[in-house]
């Protein structure tokens, strides 16, 4: 069976094609990256007009990488949220064309499911109930996965996701967009306990989260400084950010699992490659019995790939769009996972 999957929610343009749910055959990934840089960050106009004009060559490739042709495609899926609304529209008015024109059905796809399901391409025998901790530059959730098609929401942010926070701290630092890889770098070197951020929401079994404090917080600090006429140590700041962003995060995913009853963890979402995050995680979830896993880098931030994964296993539950798909720009996770 094969999946052909479309992903525009924001700055990347992808198209892939997945063979029975979990074998990449392609996965093609336009990045509008250096376009937005100059601005600091997506600019909402920009990404749509580019994803119109890249969408058609990178279908044309994802199908070419693949040697499968569009008439031997048995589904499409797209993303149709959360996103950018007009970056939405241009993937889902692609994909029902294509659905319209061949006569192949369309599959709906809720992108932070996407993310989670990234895991089943990179972990072959990775089966639910798991669960999962979701961080992207607009999400930051903790998510049971119960089944391919039960998913329970235990928390979420109530302001700032982590990958915000990251890009924000990064801007304001004078590293260019997006900030996320640029801080992991700095953080290298510097010293994690050489400032101490505030945690949010820090009891036991609390599953929200908040970074706008933590933002507010390193930016007090560095204007502070700054007016002093004082330097400060980019490194040693970026590192202890990331800290208090990983400790937020690993205490309460861990909570959450033992909560849950669960005894595999995963990661997903553009945050999920950092380094940092990783390895903290691995060391919690060995020393509370949980298997842990997360996906290679390439899966981790926007692909179509991840769309196809998760596009398959509806499509094995029968559950398909018609043609009155539209965007949802706030799609919640819980909408189409019933
Ligand atoms: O999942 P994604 O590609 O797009 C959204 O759905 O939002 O995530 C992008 C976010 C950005 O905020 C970016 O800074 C962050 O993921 N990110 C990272 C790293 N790589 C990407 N954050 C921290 N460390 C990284 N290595
Ligand atoms: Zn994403």
């Amino acid at each position: 069976m094969y999946t052909l999957a479309l992903e525009t929610s924001c700055d990347e343009t992808s198209a892939a094609v997945i063979e029975d749910g979990r074998r990449v055959l392609s996965n093609i990934i336009s990045t509008q990256v250096p376009v937005h840089r100059k601005f600091g960050g997506v600019v909402p106009e920009i990404a749509s007009r580019r994803h119109v004009e890249y969408v058609m060559p990178v279908i044309a490739a994802a199908l070419d990488m693949a040697g499968v042709a569009l008439n031997d495609i048995d589904h499409v899926g797209v993303t149709y949220g959360p996103g950018l609304v007009g970056a939405l529209l241009v993937g889902v008015a692609a994909a029902k064309a294509i659905s319209f024109a061949l006569d192949k059905p369309l599959v709906g796809v809720n992108h932070m499911e996407g993310h989670i399901f990234a895991n089943f391409l990179s972990h072959p025998d990775l089966e639910p109930p798991f669960l999962a901790l979701v961080v992207s530059g607009g999400h930051t959730q903790l998510v049971k996965v119960l089944d391919y098609n039960r998913f329970e929401l235990m928390g979420q942010t109530r302001d700032d996701a982590a990958g915000e926070a990251f890009d924000k701290i990064a801007r304001v630092m004078g590293c260019p967009y997006p900030g996320g890889p640029q801080i992991e770098k700095l953080a290298r070197t510097g010293n994690a306990e050489a400032v101490e951020f505030p945690k949010a929401f820090h009891e036991k079994h609390n599953f929200e989260f908040s970074f706008s404090g933590l933002k507010s917080a390193v930016l007090n600090y560095l204007h502070t400084l700054e007016q002093r006429g004082e330097t400060y140590n980019a490194a040693d700041v970026a590192a202890s950010f990331q800290k208090t962003v990983v400790d937020t995060l690993v205490e309460k995913t861990t909570d959450a699992a033992a909560v849950a009853n669960l005894k595999q963890v995963v990661l997903a979402g553009g945050v999920a490659a950092n380094g940092a995050l990783r390895k903290a995680m691995r060391t919690a979830c060995a020393a509370a019995g949980c298997a842990f896993y997360y996906p290679e880098p390439i899966l981790c931030t926007d692909n179509g790939a991840m769309i196809g994964c998760r596009a398959y296993y509806l499509a094995q539950a029968g559950k398909f769009a018609d043609l009155t798909l539209n965007a949802q720009p706030a799609l919640a996770i819980t909408e189409t996972a019933k």
